[in-house]
């Protein structure tokens, strides 16, 4: 009895979901305003961090900007000031460093206030066949592209639970929900943090703490020289984004609270025939797209340009 009682009470909902979605396609959901949140955002001196800070401070929110370059994070620093009559931040912090994170974001409370959106967004990328990939960059990856997620959750999710208002955005990437050879530490660290942050929306909604949204952004490779080198085979299914077109579709998805965004389109189908097809289908569609090729030229960023981190000076 309880089985087709649950049944039915399931398939309703379902229903209810799924009108909602249509309703939602031709009227679509207003955007939330953020004027005098405080949007925290690591990797804020260069690509996506710097646009997002300059895309936020013009809809009048206040920064908190971290990044371990600090010429980087003040010229955003600079630029988000110009953009709007906010308050910016600009704070030096290596977020592969649990320590530094604590004492970094215990200033930030003091100084500037409790943060409401938190968006993790600082990344690194090694690039290398896995068996030429040195042991400390592994550990550099899963430093900074996950466990800096839960160090920083640890310290402004209090807040967030105490008012029940808050938002916290995980910057995973195409490569956290597909594995691409040549990025076995960066995939891997993405997937775990896709992990993490689905994880926690998860348990903030069993425990009702429905005002405390959650948005996972995955990308394909973006122009913003972290990936440079990468090629596309068919840019019209598999484009190589524009920095500015993320970032903006990055802050609408946070305005519209949508829970996962997912970039380009194309590549929610290809994650769909994933899961249907024989994996030898798989890996001819693999070829087909150049996926298996696109890491052969990649160059990335110079080590001069991240700054070195902790882990890396101890291991030179
Ligand atoms: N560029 C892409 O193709 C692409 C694709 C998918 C996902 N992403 C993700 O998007 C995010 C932003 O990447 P981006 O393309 O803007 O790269 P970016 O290199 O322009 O920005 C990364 C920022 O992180 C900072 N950073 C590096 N190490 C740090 C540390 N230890 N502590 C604090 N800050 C540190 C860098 O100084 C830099 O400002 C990353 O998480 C990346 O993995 C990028």
């Amino acid at each position: 009895m309880n089985v087709i009682l649950d049944t039915g009470i399931l398939l309703g909902r379902f229903l209810y979901y799924l009108l909602e979605s249509v309703v939602y396609k031709i009227i679509p959901k207003g955007k939330k305003s953020i004027v005098g949140e405080i949007v925290l955002i690591t990797g804020a001196g260069s690509g996506l961090g710097r646009l997002m800070a300059i895309k936020f401070a013009s809809l009048g929110a206040n920064l908190v900007l971290w990044d371990i370059n600090q010429d980087g994070n003040m010229e955003t620093c600079r630029l988000a000031k110009e953009k709007g009559d906010v308050k910016v931040f600009a704070y030096k912090c290596d977020c592969s460093n649990r320590q530094e994170v604590y004492r970094v974001a215990d200033e930030v409370k003091k100084e500037v206030g409790d943060v409401t959106i938190l968006i993790n967004n600082a990344g690194v990328v090694t690039g290398e066949q896995f068996l030429n990939t040195p042991d400390h960059m592994v550990e550099r990856s899963f430093l900074l592209n996950v466990l800096s997620h839960f160090w920083t959750y640890k310290a402004f999710l209090p807040a967030m639970i105490k008012a029940n208002h808050g938002h916290l955005v995980c910057i995973s990437s195409a490569a956290g929900v597909a594995g691409i050879n040549g990025l076995s530490d960066y995939c891997a660290s993405k997937f775990a943090a896709f992990g993490f942050a689905e994880s926690l929306y998860l348990e903030l909604k069993v425990q009702k703490k429905t005002k405390i949204k959650t948005t996972i952004v995955c990308p394909y490779f973006i122009k913003t020289g972290l990936f440079e080198g990468c090629t596309t085979k068919y840019p019209l299914l598999l484009p190589i984004l524009e920095p500015e077109y993320v970032a903006q579709k990055i802050v609408n998805a946070i305005l519209e609270e949508q829970v996962y965004l997912i970039m380009p389109k194309f590549l929610n189908v290809a994650l769909l025939l994933k899961q249907i097809l024989s994996t030898d289908m798989m890996i001819a569609l693999v070829e087909y797209l150049g996926v298996d090729t696109c890491m052969a030229s990649f160059r990335g960023r110079k080590k001069a340009d991240e700054g070195q981190t902790e882990t890396e000076r101890k291991h030179l």
